[in-house]
């Protein structure tokens, strides 16, 4: 694939819309620090020292769930790695004046571009017309937006030249050897994000997070109350109960009894405590699949890593994973930041990718919308 990247233009005074991808987790309202930031980071600021205008597009959750929100505080991250300025505003007057003060050098982050109904909506819309009609190139960035068909990854190639920035250069350049050797890999598979994992389940994986939870109502375990949390994604319950020979569930579950932390047998289902981590039975049979693994990919937290009390799955299993010898993959943003989070070293594994739904979609063989964009953009 030949994409080209930022490295050799003559960016003096360009106006560039950067897309990134700071999608983070949001704790009581907080939004937290995650790799993302700082690997971005270094693109903006490779933008600014080419003494670039940069627009730095990105979004936050989705529309209608609790982490949908202003990126307010994303900008007050991203200001510790490079100085940018943020407007409250998308394409609006007050969008559109800071952009024509942007000065040689200067970044600037426009609030959720999910917050417009015209991110969804695709085509040459006012959102691609006044921002493209302001700027001279469009750069992408994050590999780990390319699986979603919206406005702000796809639309800009086709009127702008395109090219891509730092993180989506490394990540084309480790894709490959990802997908070579996760052929036949042990897949562990959680987080939140069910329907991101539904490409690859075909696979032998260890299920955990909420998607564990699918998989123990598949195998006819009922979950209770618990499965009123769930109701959004019960509609993958088919899916899973086609793969679900290849799919190992967990023995027991940890629970939150009054906050504190109690492992149940399965046996022992429904329980009217939230479940938030597998046990340790799981935690110790699941170590036993890695150790045996040539190949193992992870993505998606095992358990509520925002509580301490719950971190034990995600911490053992991550911990786990860099002792083998294994050709080991951790995919996702969140993946990512638990590696941080629980100060293991990143060395001991053999690729930790930012991307986490995009690069399982990528690995099932798709087509990624926003990588097809740049190929045949302008
Ligand atoms: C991610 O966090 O994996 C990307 O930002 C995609 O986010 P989305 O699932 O909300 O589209």
């Amino acid at each position: 694939m030949s994409l080209q990247t930022i490295k050799n233009l003559d960016l003096k005074g360009k106006v560039v819309i950067l897309r990134i991808d700071i999608n983070t987790e949001i704790i009581k309202g907080k939004v937290q620090d995650n790799p993302r930031f700082k690997a971005h980071s270094e693109t903006i600021n490779f933008l600014k020292k080419k003494k670039a205008k940069v627009i730095i597009l990105a979004h936050q959750g989705n529309p209608g769930e609790h982490d949908f929100t202003s990126l307010e505080q994303h900008a007050k991250i991203i200001n510790k790695y490079t100085k940018i300025k943020f407007v409250k505003d998308i394409i609006g007057e007050k969008s559109i004046n800071s952009i024509q003060n942007l000065k040689n050098g200067e970044a600037l982050l426009l609030d959720n571009v999910r917050f417009l109904k015209e991110e969804f909506n695709l085509g040459n819309n006012k959102f691609v017309k006044i921002l493209s009609g302001m700027a001279d190139m469009f750069v992408m960035d994050a590999f780990s937006v390319c699986h979603r068909n919206q406005t702000s990854i796809i639309s800009f190639p086709r009127l702008l030249p395109s090219y891509i920035g730092l993180v989506m250069e490394n990540e084309l350049n480790n894709i490959e050897r990802v997908k070579k050797n996760t052929k036949n890999a042990l897949f562990i598979l959680g987080g939140v994000k069910v329907k991101d994992l539904v490409p690859i389940l075909k696979n032998n994986v260890l299920s955990t997070g909420t998607f564990s939870l699918l998989c123990l109502i598949a195998k006819g375990y009922s979950l209770g109350k618990e499965k009123e949390i769930l109701k959004n994604d019960l509609k993958y319950i088919s899916v899973i109960k086609k793969n679900i020979k290849n799919i190992n569930i967990p023995v027991d579950l940890a629970i939150s009894v009054n906050g504190k932390r109690k492992n149940i047998s399965i046996d022992n289902l429904p329980s009217k405590y939230p479940i938030y981590d597998v046990g340790d039975k799981t935690i110790e049979s699941y170590n036993k699949e890695i150790k045996k693994a040539k190949v193992i990919f992870f993505k998606g937290a095992v358990g509520k890593i925002s509580d301490k009390n719950f971190q034990k799955g995600t911490k053992e299993i991550l911990k786990s994973i860099s002792r083998s010898k294994s050709f080991s993959v951790i995919s996702g943003g969140s993946s990512a930041s638990s590696i941080d989070k629980f100060k293991i070293s990143k060395n001991s594994f053999s690729y930790i990718s930012l991307s986490g739904g995009a690069l399982i979609h990528y690995l099932a063989g798709e087509k990624l919308p926003g990588l097809e964009a740049l190929t045949k953009g302008k």
